[in-house]
């Protein structure tokens, strides 16, 4: 297979290796997903069947990549990663499918970024296991019809509501992933310390989970910032709470866990737009940043810890946002 169909990101190579989950029983907090992934592994089993195709999403870093791993882990399939935007063409497809035993995993990730044609291509693949492909052009064209082993497709996607209803309504199962709360944040801390042979405090870990934005790749990182500024500033073979509590800070991240971003965001709304609904292209602009990372990691954060709302005319602050930059909340009146 090409090399550049199956895409690890270097993400994937340095910091996770080790401190991915590889079984659902270290996969923390998403309790009711895991019930159900692991219920449909356990009855495609008894019946010595393969998975039905499942959708993951859910905004990044919340273990998309990590449960399609686990998933054929479980089933005792190989795995083939790749992503939309890497299969350019129809054959590109073909080239993939066509080395998948059955049972095997096909994780797509970003799937709502494959190709229209591509996609049509997909559809025969995940019902019927079936792949009519039309080779070379003009009068030597020709049809050939391929049957697939039975595999599994799983898919990720930070944009379900990017995914064509075609596509989505061909997946079996369809699991949203939610933000971690701080205990469940706390335990992939404590269990990611154990694995890098640190050791922190309960308290510690307590810390850096509130202020992981409900991101469990992002509780990790922040605890190797942790554990650099324990051993180097702190001189301390322990993270306490106020280590960890100064690292943190170190890197601008407050008591809340919104980083330099989510804070420019927020002061954008309510200085620079006057509280006044913008659109997301307009705010991208203002903040530096592009519209794609806006939607996908800072704004679902943001609405659910309450600092912003999406309303038809556009993003605007809430009260609660007033509060935290220290602004009286305008009345009504007074923005228009
Ligand atoms: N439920 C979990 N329990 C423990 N660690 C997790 C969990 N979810 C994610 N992680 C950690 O966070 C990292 C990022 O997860 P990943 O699966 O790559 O996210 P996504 O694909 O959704 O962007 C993983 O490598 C793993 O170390
Ligand atoms: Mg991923």
């Amino acid at each position: 297979m090409p090399e550049r169909f199956v895409t690890q990101t270097i993400h994937d190579k340095t910091l996770d290796v080790s401190l991915r989950p590889s079984a659902f029983a270290d996969f923390a907090g998403q309790a009711k997903v895991k019930e159900r992934l692991e219920l449909a592994v356990e009855a495609a089993k008894l019946r010595k069947e393969s998975l039905d195709h499942i959708l993951l999403s859910g905004p990044p870093g919340l273990g998309k990549t990590t449960l399609a791993h686990i998933l054929a882990k479980a089933m005792g399939a190989n795995v083939i990663v790749t992503s939309g935007p890497v299969i350019e063409k129809a054959g590109d497809l073909a080239g993939l499918l066509t080395k998948l035993e059955a049972g095997d995993v096909l994780f797509i990730d970003e799937v709502h970024r494959l190709q229209k044609t591509v996609e049509e291509y997909l559809y025969p693949a995940m019902e019927d296991f079936r792949l009519d492909i039309v080779i070379d052009q003009g009068p030597n064209a020709r049809s050939v019809k391929l049957q697939l082993p039975r595999f599994t497709l799983v898919g990720a996607t930070t944009r379900s509501g990017l995914l064509t209803s075609p596509m989505r309504s061909r997946f079996g199962l369809t699991e949203r992933l939610d933000y971690y709360n701080a205990d469940d944040l706390a335990r992939i801390i404590t269990r990611a310390a154990r694995i890098l042979n640190v050791d922190i405090a309960p308290t510690g870990a307590m810390e850096i989970a509130r202020r992981s934005r409900g991101t469990p790749r992002i509780a990790n990182n922040l605890l190797k910032r942790c554990r650099d500024y324990a051993q180097v500033k702190a001189n301390s073979a322990t993270i306490t709470a106020d280590i960890a509590d100064k690292a943190l800070a170190m890197l601008e991240i407050d008591e809340h866990g919104l980083d330099e971003m989510d804070k420019r965001i927020l002061e954008t709304l309510v200085h620079k737009f006057g509280g006044k609904p913008v659109g997301v292209n307009s705010l991208a602009v203002a903040v530096g940043e592009e519209p794609d990372t806006i939607e996908e990691v800072y704004e679902p954060f943001l609405i659910m810890e309450g600092y912003l709302k999406r309303t038809p005319q556009g993003r605007v602050p809430t009260e609660l946002t007033y509060k935290k930059l220290g602004v009286a909340t305008p009345r009504p009146g007074e923005l228009f």
